[in-house]
């Protein structure tokens, strides 16, 4: 790769050995990718708080202490090095668990629960907001049309691309860390106008009016696009961004989509010219009945009409959605045999702590929680679980051992939080 004179001097160690590991690993990463150079980013989302192997990492360190921990897993070094301060703004993704529920609610270890208040001590100290979301965009961090980003999370990467018009890839726990210490990304990807054209064009017969049924579109579309980039035409009724929210987390689902435009809505697609880049797109696909029914058929695994648990919240949920929730749950009581659950990040917790919207739904005997997400709770595989969410019904068998996913309608979830039954169905 060329790299500029700051880009040498960081690599030299000028900055100190942090930054030198982190350069180190944003060079092997960027030649690897092809990348003939950098760009600036000051704007990161990191993978800080998510372990996957607790005990992996309780049996690699020596002390358990969150230097040796960064060192190891956010750096790739077998030396331990201290972080002072990073460069670019950063916010991360979520943590394993919330640590006011790790045990009862999510039961989960104690040594998850130990790195989840470490790993934030460590993020506060070193200048990462602890966002703790997979919706950052939300919380706080909404980049601008153009700007290039490091971020993390399958769902709010294609947010950041298609909706707000900012540039990122997919990166991961390493590469957003190192991005986070010197304020560089490879210059690949998404981060080239050319390669943010879309090739692939879905004509859209059914409608999508809600956030149910941009779900099913999402996730259809991404089961058979392979690496295309859809262009959606047809939409007559333009979305929201609680609509777009489940559709990009479908899209990383059942495929990887992380860039898409709908016409008259994304920022770089006023016109199907303008999404395609004035090229001739012949490659293109359809999205009716038949293929609806399809996407709903494959994210409704349950036999049972018995649901144990209703999970709502995936991605984290915007206020406008948890007020939905309040709404629909207001006066009602969660039924004996089942659980209500709803995740957001922690910023929008605190907008719905204000507007009573938390009380009304423990009221009716659900919780609303924040840091974590309904696929980091260690559930019974006999469990049977309801969700908005395709990318949770999606992964429960995979993820969670959990065959009996149910995706669905809101007021459906909601329904069968109450009656303990599931009387969802397409109509
Ligand atoms: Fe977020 Fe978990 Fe869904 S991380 S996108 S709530 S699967």
């Amino acid at each position: 790769m060329k790299l500029t004179d700051d880009e040498k001097s960081m690599l030299d160690g000028n900055e100190g050995k942090a930054v030198g590991k982190a350069m180190e690993l944003l060079v092997k990463y960027g030649e690897a990718l092809g990348a003939g150079r950098f760009v600036d980013t000051n704007n990161v989302t990191l993978l800080s708080g998510l372990f996957m192997y607790p005990e992996v990492v309780k049996n690699t360190v020596k002390n358990f202490e969150m230097d040796e921990i960064a060192s190891k897993f956010f750096l790739d070094s077998d030396e331990t090095v201290h972080v002072d301060k990073i460069k670019a703004f950063t916010t991360n993704h979520i943590f394993t668990v919330n640590n006011a529920y790790w045990k009862n609610i999510q039961r989960r270890s104690h040594t998850l629960a130990r790195l989840a208040v470490m790993t934030e001590a460590y993020c506060r100290a070193i200048g990462v907001n602890n966002t703790a979301t997979c919706s950052p965009y939300i919380a706080g961090n909404l980049p601008v049309k153009g700007q290039h980003c490091a971020w993390t999370e399958s769902s709010a990467i294609p947010f950041a691309n298609a909706v707000i018009g900012a540039r990122t890839n997919i990166e991961g726990c390493h590469s957003a860390f190192a991005s986070a210490l010197t304020g560089k990304t490879p210059y690949w990807g998404m981060h080239i106008e050319e390669n943010r054209y879309g090739n692939l064009i879905v004509d859209v017969e059914t409608d999508p009016g809600n956030m149910f049924e941009w779900g099913l579109l999402g996730y259809y579309v991404a089961g058979v696009c392979g690496l295309k980039i859809p262009i959606y035409r047809d939409i007559r009724r333009p979305p929201t961004m609680s609509m777009l929210m489940p559709f990009d987390a479908a899209g990383g689902s059942s495929g990887s989509i992380i860039m898409y435009h709908i016409v008259g809505v994304t920022p770089e697609a006023a016109t199907l010219e303008a999404a395609t880049g004035n090229r001739n797109v012949t490659d293109r696909i359809r999205y009716g009945k038949k293929e609806r029914s399809e996407a709903y058929r494959k994210l409704n695994r349950s036999k049972s009409d018995k649901v144990d648990i209703v999970f709502l919240g995936c991605p984290h949920y915007s206020i406008e959605s948890i007020a939905n929730v309040a709404r629909l749950i207001d006066g009602k009581a969660v039924n004996v045999n089942t659980q209500l659950y709803v995740t957001t990040n922690r910023q929008t917790k605190v907008l719905a702590d204000l507007g009573g919207y938390t009380e009304t739904i423990a009221k009716a005997g659900g919780l609303l929680l924040a840091d974590t997400c309904g696929l980091e709770f260690n559930h019974d595989p006999s469990a049977v679980i309801a969700t908005d969410s395709p990318k949770q019904a999606h992964y429960y068998p995979g993820k969670c051992g959990v065959e009996n996913a149910l995706y669905g309608q809101i007021e459906e979830c909601i329904d069968a939080a109450v009656s303990g039954k599931w009387k969802g169905e397409l109509r």
